[in-house]
């Protein structure tokens, strides 16, 4: 019987902090002595690039059913070479985006909730899904001083998806952190709640917490 890890998931809106906030978690597992592994979506695979190159750097959107089958079959990839090897081995793995992106997103433009979960069903879900929280206003401010890298990033977009994130944490299926904090506060939250709630005990003492 092979060992099982865990997945760990870390959602929010663009430009929200959580590839900064998944990497340090990473970071703050291996410090502690666990083996742990970063990974995001829109994973390196073919599929992924397309999405990068024909769905994201666009003027416009494609229709949104295509693009959730996109993501969901660049997951599917994503799990199969990468995720599913990893939790086989017993480690943690944490990933920047996973189906809640979709859940958000393509719900965000018009989408049935179920239709998208369950084109996502062929997926492990994940054993701890956070969701860190910033106002759409302070997304909006980064996204205007940095490069525009998605046809997702209008503050009608984001509006809504923020609505759809919210909505899933109080559904359950989420747990909020408040993102808008100084980066050290919210990692030191986040490693908080991940210890706790998948109740891990540090092996060794090189950790922040
Ligand atoms: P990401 O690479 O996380 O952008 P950033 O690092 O700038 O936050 O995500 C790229 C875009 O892909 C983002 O706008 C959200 C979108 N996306 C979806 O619309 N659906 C999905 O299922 C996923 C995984 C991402």
């Amino acid at each position: 019987m092979s060992k099982r890890g865990l997945l760990i998931c870390i959602e929010g809106l663009d430009k929200s902090g959580k590839t900064t906030q998944s990497k340090l978690l990473v970071e703050n597992l291996r410090g502690m002595g666990f083996e742990a592994f970063y990974t995001s979506e829109p994973s390196d695979s073919e599929i992924g690039r397309f999405i990068e190159r024909y769905v994201l750097r666009r003027d416009r959107r494609l229709p949104v059913s295509a693009e959730a089958l996109l993501f969901a079959a660049d997951r599917i990839v994503h799990v199969e070479r990468e995720i599913r090897p990893l939790l086989d081995k017993g480690k943690i793995v944490v990933s920047d985006r996973y189906i809640y992106s979709s859940l958000a997103y393509q719900g965000a433009g018009g989408l049935d909730l179920k239709w998208i979960m369950e084109i996502n069903r062929m997926v492990p879900k994940p054993d701890l899904a956070i969701y860190l929280d910033v106002p759409v206003e302070v997304i909006m401010e980064r996204i205007q001083k940095g490069r525009k890298r998605s046809v997702m990033e209008s503050f009608e977009v984001q509006v809504r998806v923020r609505e759809i994130y919210l909505e899933l944490v109080r559904e359950g299926f989420l747990l909020l952190i408040d993102g808008n904090r100084p980066i050290a506060e919210v990692s030191r939250e986040l490693q908080r709640i991940v210890l706790e709630r998948l109740g891990l005990k540090p092996t060794k003492r090189d950790a922040t917490y």
